[in-house]
């Protein structure tokens, strides 16, 4: 049975005691919980990566980062490299995210050199792909993803050591979440386009989040899609209670 991921991507979000309430509440809250095959990732600042392992450490969440440099190590101000996330048993770590490719000019180029070594370090790479509102409105979405998979798992093999996330970029951080029906349709090419370029068997075991808007109103009808393997949360991740209840839904539905 494929794991159900619910991973709260923080951006740049929270101070140092507020990052440690949040560990703690949250910590607190699964202590004993049986989750299932649902597995909690928390994806804070590089600054809190030493306590969020702490934390997991104790406890059954896991910790991913939210970039990683291309570079294994050298001149490269401001960077992190695989090698120190590796060193801090960090489990996962998000590439490719929208506002990376946005802001930070992140290629898709530079997705699949970041992929490459995350995977030779052992970390699992959620990748992220999605359509911008302009794309979507030209009918473009599929070829804009598909583009998006082919060019960052150039040359890439992969069994199941892999996430993706399909992040409609006009779904973050709007209030407008794609309809399950619109996540649906996406993450089923996605699925199609492991099987093709991989196998069934790959495609099978990788989960394919949803991110975009998500929240406790809207993840039970997502994650009822049979290609939607979880979420990747953004605000809704910040707060305790919006998480736990989410973790609790996607707990119930197994
Ligand atoms: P929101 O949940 O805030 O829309 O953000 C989604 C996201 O970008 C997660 O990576």
């Amino acid at each position: 049975m494929r794991k159900i991921i619910i991973a709260g991507n923080w951006k740049m979000n929270k101070t140092f005691s507020e990052t440690d309430d949040f560990l703690f509440e949250i910590t607190d809250y699964l202590r004993g919980k049986d989750l299932g095959n649902v597995e909690v990732v928390i994806c804070p600042p590089f600054l809190y990566i030493e306590m969020g392992s702490d934390f997991a450490n104790e406890s059954n969440i896991y910790i991913g980062a939210q970039n990683v440099s291309n570079h294994e190590s050298g001149a490269f101000t401001g960077e992190v490299s695989a090698p120190m996330l590796r060193s801090m048993d960090i489990d996962y770590c998000i590439i490719g995210h929208s506002e990376r490719r946005k802001y930070y000019q992140e290629s898709d180029e530079l997705v699949n050199q970041k992929l490459k070594i995350l995977l030779d370090y052992d970390i699992i790479p959620i990748v992220c792909v999605g359509e911008t509102l302009e794309q979507r409105e030209k009918g473009i979405t599929e070829e804009i993803v598909i583009n998006q998979l082919n060019r960052a798992f150039k040359d890439i093999e992969i069994n199941d050591n892999v996430v993706i996330a399909y992040e409609p970029v006009w779904a973050i951080g709007t209030g407008k979440t794609a309809t399950p029906q619109q996540a649906q349709e996406i993450q089923c090419l996605i699925r199609d386009w492991l099987i093709e370029n991989y196998s069934k068997e790959v495609a099978d075991q990788t989960p394919i989040l949803y991110g975009g808007s998500m929240k406790p109103e809207n993840i039970k009808e997502l994650l009822l899609q049979p290609d939607i393997d979880g979420g990747l949360v953004g605000g809704a991740s910040l707060d305790i209670e919006k998480f736990t209840k989410m973790i609790e839904i996607a707990t119930e539905l197994g």
